[in-house]
């Protein structure tokens, strides 16, 4: 059989979604009862970071130490990647000798190129267009707080960025409708917004676009890569936080996810967190459930 890689959530078929979810909630509860579980013993995971990261570096490297197997980091600074080095010769080398890759980058073309040329899956850990690991953990989430998402409405406030984009492919491929909530001009990709424009609407006040959600959902309002832009930014975004108070507009159930790292004072209130609505430590923890059973999967089928 081809390699399977994840390079976004259309990757897979919803009830492989279904399943990888329930199979990270069962990782979890496994974890937690101190039960080892070391499928992929001998297995190497190759980690190329071209940007920062804590969660995804650590949910990583954690997650395949937990499944029996090792990691190696490879920052972009310190190999020839940096350097120059064609992403085809790279993927064509580190594949030979990981098992699997994540991939951390700028270009989407990157890791699809990355994926091409490589012998073994590859998994997108974040590019400038999609982060769907993410939404793996915060499918999980939703799911253990509040069950089915299925029909329900999202309501994603700020930029129309890589994580809006997956939140995009998570509303075809999990079934529920998105309300993006962006100041003009930052609006997500047109073909994105296009090729789903039966479940995902834009809607620019965030007290409007509030009203009916059942789970709220915020990022950065500049990604890694737009630093230079974080002046101009503050002042196009000032009125897209979220606060307890945007929280009392929407369902009387719904909950908070942010991916963090967060910016309180900009895309959230400085007590968003500590409202009990936040549900954002569990979404934290379940990259790493979620990212296991992705592993523990995309090595099995092979
Ligand atoms: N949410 C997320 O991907 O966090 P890191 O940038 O810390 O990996
Ligand atoms: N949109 C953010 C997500 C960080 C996890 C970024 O790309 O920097």
């Amino acid at each position: 059989m081809a390699n399977r890689h994840f390079l976004t959530l259309l990757d897979f078929t919803p009830s492989e979604l279904e399943m990888l979810m329930n199979r990270a909630i069962e990782l979890k509860a496994m974890q937690h009862r101190g039960e080892i579980y070391e499928p992929l013993k001998n297995k190497v995971l190759g980690m190329i970071f071209e940007k920062s990261s804590t969660r995804t570096r650590v949910s990583f490297e954690a997650g395949i130490a937990q499944l029996g197997g090792q990691a190696i980091f490879l920052s972009s600074r310190d190999t020839q990647l940096g350097r120059g080095e064609p992403i085809e010769d790279s993927a064509k080398v580190l594949s030979r000798m990981c098992d699997i890759i994540m991939i951390r980058t700028f270009g989407h073309d990157i890791v699809e190129t990355f994926a091409e040329n490589s012998r073994v899956p590859v998994i997108n850990a974040l590019t400038d267009d999609y982060h769907p690991c993410q939404l793996l953990a915060d499918m999980q989430t939703y799911q253990e707080h509040r069950g089915s998402i299925q029909g329900k409405t999202v309501v994603w406030v700020g930029d129309g960025n890589n994580m809006c984009h997956s939140y995009i492919n998570a509303a075809r491929q999990w079934d529920f409708k998105l309300v993006v909530n962006c100041p003009e001009g930052f609006d997500p990709l047109p073909e994105l917004l296009n090729d789903n424009k039966d479940r995902v609407r834009i809607v620019r006040d965030t007290k409007e676009a509030a009203k009916d959600a059942h789970l709220l959902v915020t990022d950065v309002w500049a990604s890694m890569g737009q630093e230079e832009e974080q002046k101009a930014r503050e002042k196009v975004f000032k009125d897209y936080q979220v606060s307890p108070a945007i929280m009392d507009l929407a369902h009387k159930d719904a909950i908070f996810m942010h991916c963090l790292p967060a910016h309180r004072g900009e895309e959230i209130s400085h007590d968003m967190l500590d409202d009990p609505r936040a549900v954002v430590w569990d979404e934290a923890e379940n990259r790493l459930h979620a990212q296991k059973a992705l592993m523990e999967y995309l090595l099995a089928s092979e």
